[in-house]
């Protein structure tokens, strides 16, 4: 996959091809999860996955909020009551006790995740006693090149947060943005003057953080396609290492805030491709290079580095550069990712804490994967991080022959193929640029558990 990403934009093809479908951030989706998970399930996860020499990530969901944006799908909780963190602290804690059993306390921690909700609704003394308290059981890393990265609402901080932040390790940040247009952020129940961003970004800038980054949203209500033009134009000029640009996924069956968007003020389907397609353009124009699925990174920033040189990786936090290792999440509703399992907490906050209250795991579901949902799941990763798939390294780790046991798949692809989407040969599968955006609809012909009923929870694809 060459560095710069030559995207091809086309329409018809756009349109034929796009389907509703998972984001792929873990294969099989969480919609695979069965409630009959058990404690021993996980158990067998972590000793099976007992690797000294690998790393750990740690991902650590704080899931207040002090004021509610009507898009959010995030799982949150809105109180003004500051309060309300002592008692998820205690739980927190209590579950990194538990939770720190069993690993190997040589594996050092590379990468950790803040995120939420808005992890800076906790009190600075807060913050760092929950940094301490992953350090007493935890190896976290102090290495220049580890990833420890937070979730910043822009609105949610006090002067000397970032510092603060810094000073306890962090050293990646992400801001929220979305939109900087006051009408849109008015809609949307988020105002955030484009002063606020940039001075945000200026700070983290003078304090050192690495790969900025900028989360976008399109097909909010009241944008327009010369509107969001101008909120990437302001972007641009701002120049984060990396831009996420999200399509707005409207579900106000299971989002109760989103209820509060009016459906006319949406943009129309059409007006949601013209603003994607701008994004694209306009970002790449600006040298960020397309990684894929809604991510652009500078051609300087890790994540590009390592999808040129063949090692970038997806897990639940979207693209990384840390290959592929158990993922340990702590919080409400986090989703670990031990051996051969995934594992999935309560996502209602009374529950998490009521069960750590009584030194239960509040892990309500998980998967145990088969011997072929870690092959699926391994071309799926190769696919979406690489657009191209080598059959001799699947058929060599996994003891398969691909024209045997993908018959069926491999003649899905052929419509695939007719379009010049991607091109199958003896030696594998390598997607065009023609391809690229429609990366999402490739990988659902491996998924073995698709059916119509599922596609229709998940959101279009652009
Ligand atoms: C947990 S939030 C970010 C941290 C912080 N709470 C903030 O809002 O600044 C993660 C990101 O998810 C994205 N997001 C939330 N709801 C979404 C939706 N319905 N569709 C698409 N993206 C969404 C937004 O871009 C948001 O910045
Ligand atoms: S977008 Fe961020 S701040 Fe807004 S409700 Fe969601 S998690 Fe909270």
């Amino acid at each position: 996959m060459s560095l710069q990403s030559n995207i091809q934009w086309d329409i018809d093809l756009i349109k034929r091809h796009d389907k509703s479908g998972p984001r792929y951030t873990s294969y099989p989706t969480a919609l695979q999860f069965k409630p009959d998970f058990t404690i021993e399930q996980y158990e067998r996860a972590r000793t099976d996955s007992h690797k000294q020499d690998e790393g750990l990530s740690l991902y650590v969901h704080i899931p207040f909020c002090a004021h509610v944006c009507y898009y959010c799908a995030c799982n949150k909780v809105i109180t003004k009551r500051r309060e309300r963190s002592k008692p998820y602290l205690d739980a927190l804690f209590r579950e990194i006790e538990l939770r720190a059993q069993g690993y190997d306390d040589q594996r050092y921690v590379d990468q950790l995740h803040f995120g939420g909700g808005t992890p800076t609704f906790l009190s600075h003394k807060e913050m760092s006693s929950l940094m301490d308290k992953l350090a007493a059981h935890f190896r976290l890393s102090k290495t220049e090149d580890r990833d420890f990265s937070i979730e910043i609402d822009p609105r949610e901080l006090q002067a000397d947060t970032l510092a603060h932040l810094k000073s306890i390790g962090f050293n990646r940040v992400s801001l929220g943005v979305q939109d900087v247009d006051p009408a849109v952020q008015k809609a949307v129940n988020r105002i955030q003057p484009l002063s606020m961003t940039a001075h945000t970004l200026d700070q983290a800038r003078a304090l050192d953080f690495k790969s900025i980054n900028i989360d976008l949203i399109y097909g909010l209500p009241l944008q327009n396609r010369s509107g969001f033009r101008e909120t990437l134009q302001h972007i641009i000029e701002l120049s984060p290492d990396r831009i996420s640009v999200f399509n707005y996924a409207h579900l106000p069956e299971r989002f109760m805030p989103q209820r509060r968007i009016q459906t006319e003020d949406l943009p129309s389907p059409g007006t949601k491709l013209s603003m994607l397609q701008d994004s694209i353009q306009m970002l790449t124009a600006a040298g960020y290079v397309y990684i894929g699925m809604d991510h652009f990174a500078k051609p300087t920033d890790s994540l590009a580095k390592a999808q040129q040189a063949g090692k970038l990786h997806r897990n639940f936090q979207g693209y990384t550069t840390h290959p592929d290792c158990d993922l340990v999440a702590l919080g409400v509703s986090s989703i670990s990712q031990v051996g051969h399992s995934y594992l999935q907490n309560s996502a209602d906050i009374e529950v998490y804490q009521a069960q750590l209250g009584q030194d239960i795991l509040p892990i309500t579901k998980g998967l145990t994967l088969t011997g072929e949902d870690e092959l699926r799941q391994a071309i799926i990763k190769q696919l979406i991080c690489h657009f191209t798939l080598d059959f001799a390294k699947i058929e060599k780790d996994f003891d398969i022959k691909v024209t045997a046991h993908f018959e069926s798949e491999l003649l899905a692809l052929k419509k695939f193929e007719e379009d010049g989407l991607l091109s199958v040969s003896d030696q594998g599968i390598q997607v065009h640029d023609k391809g690229i955006l429609l990366i999402r609809s490739i990988c659902m012909v491996f998924d073995a558990y698709l059916n119509q009923t599922q596609t229709l929870r998940f959101s279009k694809i652009i």
